[in-house]
């Protein structure tokens, strides 16, 4: 049986945690492909709340597998620590694996995030800090470290100090920081080995198999479309593929292993951080939006600024990806407006543009050409049956499906499990 991915299309915290706990209630794996603790993915079940950045949001569901693949870079200690999180709540983390290829985040890479962003001052993106660019970084010079060598302490030490040299000299003489010492770095991490060594393995063969037995597997993205590397708006966006190509490479599988593609879109859109927003509304309504919305980030508890639906930006991540469905999260948040308004297009010195500007400084000149549409403002949170939506809520819902020709097959309207409308 084919994979089904889900994945955000807008500049994350779509959704992505309730809705692959969702897809996980009849899956056999669940599978994180990308990014690192930059993500915090929020589950509500009745009274627990979860809110997890390394293990992937299946982790509720006793017959699912959770796997952290090779395209993730890990942070052993937040990861036992969210273990240990699970656990103390009584949920069950002993069926986790990791690849024995992700990456490790160190001290040093969390280091680098902080000076580089003070460095940058004014320009500065506004990372989680966690550690996640210089780990990709080094990922791509060959100078990371993976979860692998922490079971060879000799390569491990090697690795090291090989890194340091280099880390240390750019902190000291650019960042004017102290170095950093490898003997208290070796003793922490080589200390974390024995309770992640029976949980490492090979995932990419785990998961082929998995797949031809005719398991069911749901890929599921951290951050979003907008802040995809190749494909978001660079350089405000973080150092991993979070479309669908960073499921190919980030799993070690094939295309046709792929079946479903599903987009994760909030009915509204978010991001946090720096960075071009063409339908950001920087007024009374946008307040009103992370008011109600709860928009606040899961990690590093910043404000969210939050804007109107972007069916430009939305068009653009059905291309990139291969959408094939869609899930509008947190419509019930819309309910508290009269009149809604989307982004059919844009207009930048002086040219309308329909599709996703390319040109940096296109899109930092974006002004949304708006269309409205009524609001319903009713509360919408206990329904269930898609008919018994106001009409305006199913006519917004139409609206954007018939712009980006995906069909939207589920939308939620509250946090809950529960709070699911699901389309015949
Ligand atoms: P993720 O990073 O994509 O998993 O999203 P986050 O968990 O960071 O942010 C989404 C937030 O919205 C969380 O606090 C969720 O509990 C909440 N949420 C998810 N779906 C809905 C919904 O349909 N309605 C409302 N009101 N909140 C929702
Ligand atoms: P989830 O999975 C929202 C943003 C940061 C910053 C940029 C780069 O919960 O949707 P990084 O630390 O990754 O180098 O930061 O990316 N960012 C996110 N924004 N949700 C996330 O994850 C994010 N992960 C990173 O705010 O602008
Ligand atoms: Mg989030």
């Amino acid at each position: 049986m084919p994979a089904t991915a889900v994945l955000g299309v807008q500049w994350g915290d779509e959704g992505k945690g309730r809705v692959t706990d969702f897809f996980s209630e009849n899956a056999d794996y669940v599978v994180r492909y990308q990014g690192g603790n930059n993500a915090g993915h929020t589950i509500i079940v009745g009274e627990q709340r979860l809110a997890l950045s390394l293990i992937p949001s299946g982790v509720m569901y006793p017959q699912v597998t959770p796997v952290i693949a090779s395209g993730m870079v890990v942070d052993p200690k937040v990861l036992l620590a969210e273990i240990d999180m699970l656990t103390a709540k009584g949920i069950d983390t002993a069926r986790l694996k990791i690849s024995s290829n992700a990456h490790l985040i160190m001290p040093y890479h969390r280091k680098l995030d902080a000076v580089m962003e003070r460095f940058l001052g004014r320009s500065q993106i506004g990372t989680t800090k966690k550690g996640i660019g210089p780990a990709y970084t080094d990922k791509f010079a060959r100078q990371g470290i993976r979860v692998q060598d922490l079971f060879d302490p000799k390569i491990f030490r090697e690795k090291l100090e090989i890194a340091l040299e280099d880390k240390n000299k750019i902190l000291s003489r650019v960042y004017n920081q102290l170095p950093i010492e490898a003997a208290p770095i070796a003793e922490e991490y080589l200390a974390y080995a024995e309770r992640l060594l029976p949980l490492v393995t090979d995932t990419s063969l785990l998961l082929w198999q998995a797949i031809r037995d005719g398991k069911e597997v749901i890929f599921e993205g951290a951050q979003g479309t907008l802040l995809d590397i190749d494909h978001g708006t660079y350089p405000f966006v973080t150092s991993s593929s979070p479309t669908v190509g960073g499921v190919l490479t980030g799993v070690g599988i094939g295309p046709k292993d792929i079946h479903r593609v599903v987009g994760i879109a909030k009915a509204y859109i978010s991001r946090v951080g720096t960075g071009p927003f063409p339908t950001e509304l920087r007024d009374e309504i946008g307040d009103r939006m992370v008011e109600i919305g709860g928009e606040f980030g899961t990690v590093t508890g910043r404000r969210r600024r939050c804007g109107w639906l972007d069916l430009v930006a939305l068009r653009y991540a059905v291309r990139v990806n291969g959408l094939t469905d869609l899930f509008l999260t947190k419509l019930d948040v819309l309910s508290h407006f009269d009149t809604l308004k989307v982004a059919v297009g844009y207009t930048s010195l002086g040219e309308r543009y329909d599709e996703f500007p390319r040109q940096q400084r296109v899109l930092y000149n974006c002004t949304p050409v708006y269309e409205e549409l009524p609001g319903w403002s009713t509360d919408i949170s206990h329904i269930r049956a898609y008919g018994e939506l106001p009409a305006e809520a199913r006519n917004y819902i139409e609206y954007i499906e018939e712009a980006v020709q995906v069909p939207i097959r589920w939308i939620s309207v509250g946090p809950e499990r529960q709070q699911l409308v699901e389309r015949p």
